[in-house]
C-alpha cells in the first residue's frame, strides 16, 4: 500500500487523446483534461435496485445505452428494450459479446451492469460497501439521485478535496475552524482513499439542529474511498460527540457534460430527525457543487481559457490525477487486467474506520 501525508510528491502526466465525440481542447503539458477518461471491465451501479421494475428504464454509460427491466423478478441489462423489434436486436456491440444482455448482478439495492468485455466479467470485482446490507434492505429515505453538469472524474476530484465543504458547504456541514486538520492519502491501482481527520472543529449546523448534539466543537474523521474505474465513492463520515453518516456515491458517467448519482445515506441508527434529513441534505449540497464543477467542466472544451487552475498542494487530487491517468494510460496499451496489487471486493471496513 502507498501513502502520503500533507505532500505533493509527483504531477500529474498529460492526458492522453479523446477516443471519439466532441473534442475538447489539446491537453498542455501541464493540464489535466478530465473529460476523457472512458474506463473499462469494471461494474457501475446503474440503478438504484427499486428504480428497476418490469416497465423498463433506460441508463447512459459514456453514450452506451443500458435498458434495464425484470423478468419474473430477476434484473436485466440489455442493448435493447425488450419490446424492440428483431431487426434492433441484430444492432449489438462488442459490450455485450453480441448477445444484446449485459452481465448483471444485484447488490446494496443497487442493479450492477458490467461495463467492458463481457468475456473479463468477474463478481469478486464487485466493491465491498459495509454500511449497506447485501439484499439492499434499506428503506426508501435513503436513497436519492443527484445530477452534476460535469463529467465523473471531476465530480470524484471535487468529493476528495474535502476542504472544498468548509466554505461551499458551510451552512450544513461546517465550518473551517478548527485545533487540528490532517489529511491522509493511501492508494493501490484501482482504489484511492483519503483520510481527513480534524479535531475540534466547529460542530456541523446539521448535527445541532436536527442530532440533538449540544457541543460547541466536534471531532471529525472523514475516509473516501474511490475506485477509480468506475467513480463508485464509499464514503464514511465520523462525528464525535455525533453520529456516523456512512453514504455512497456512484457517479454513473453519462458523458462529458454529465454524470448522475444515485446515493445512498445509510442513517438507520441516527436519531430521529436526523435519520431523515441527512439524505435529504443532497439536495441542498448537490446545488453548491454543481456551482462549482459546472462552469469548471466547460473550461475543457473553451480553447481560449485556462482549463485548470488545480493545486499541487492538493495531494489526495493530484495523487486521483495521476493513477487515473495510469490507469487510461494502461488501457489504451489495450491491457485492461486488474494489477497483484489491486482487489477491488476486498473487507474495506478497517479502512474506513468503522471498527474503532
Ligand atoms: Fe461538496
Amino acid at each position: 500500500m502507498n501513502t502520503a501525508v500533507d505532500s505533493s510528491d509527483s504531477a500529474p502526466a498529460p492526458n492522453a487523446d479523446a477516443q471519439g465525440g466532441a473534442a475538447p481542447r489539446k491537453a498542455g503539458r501541464r493540464d489535466w483534461i478530465p473529460v476523457n477518461y472512458d474506463l473499462r471491465d469494471t461494474w457501475f451501479p446503474v440503478s438504484h435496485s427499486r428504480d428497476v421494475t418490469q416497465r423498463p428504464i433506460r441508463r447512459i454509460i459514456h453514450s452506451q445505452p443500458y435498458y434495464l427491466w425484470r423478468d419474473d423478478g430477476k434484473p436485466v441489462a440489455s442493448e435493447f428494450r425488450p419490446d424492440a423489434p428483431q431487426s434492433a436486436r441484430a444492432r449489438t456491440s462488442a459490450f455485450t459479446g453480441g448477445s444484446g444482455f449485459y452481465p448483471v448482478v444485484e447488490r446494496y439495492g443497487y442493479v450492477w451492469a458490467w461495463y467492458g468485455n463481457p468475456d473479463h466479467v468477474d463478481v469478486l470485482l464487485l466493491p465491498h460497501i459495509p454500511f449497506l446490507p447485501l439484499d439492499g434492505s434499506l428503506p426508501g429515505y435513503t436513497q436519492r439521485t443527484v445530477r452534476f453538469d460535469a463529467t465523473s472524474a471531476l465530480s470524484v476530484e471535487n468529493l476528495l478535496d474535502l476542504t472544498h465543504a468548509d466554505f461551499l458547504h458551510a451552512g450544513t456541514i461546517g465550518d473551517g475552524i478548527s485545533e487540528s486538520d490532517v489529511v491522509e492519502v493511501e492508494w493501490n491501482s484501482e482504489t484511492l482513499t483519503r483520510t481527513r481527520i480534524v479535531t475540534q472543529k466547529s460542530v456541523a449546523p446539521i448535527m445541532r439542529w436536527v442530532g440533538g448534539v449540544r457541543a460547541k466543537y466536534q471531532d471529525f474523521r472523514a475516509v473516501l474511498h474511490v475506485h477509480l474505474r468506475s467513480n463508485v465513492c464509499i464514503s464514511y463520515p465520523r462525528f464525535r460527540p455525533g453520529y456516523d453518516v456512512p453514504n455512497l456515491q456512484p457517479f454513473l458517467p453519462v458523458g462529458r457534460h454529465r454524470s448522475r448519482c444515485d446515493v445512498t445515506f445509510n442513517t438507520t441508527a441516527a436519531p430521529v430527525p436526523l435519520r431523515y434529513v441527512m439524505p435529504r441534505i443532497a439536495f441542498v449540497i448537490q446545488p453548491q457543487d454543481n456551482s462549482v464543477v459546472r462552469p469548471q467542466n466547460e473550461r475543457y472544451f473553451d480553447p481560449d481559457e485556462r482549463p485548470d487552475l488545480h493545486s499541487r498542494f492538493d495531494t489526495p487530487g493530484t495523487r486521483y490525477r495521476f493513477q487515473m491517468e495510469s490507469l487510461a494510460q494502461r488501457q489504451q496499451r489495450g491491457d485492461f487486467s486488474y494489477g497483484s496489487d489491486a482487489d477491488p471486493g476486498r473487507d474495506i471496513s478497517g479502512l474506513l474506520g468503522m471498527n474503532g
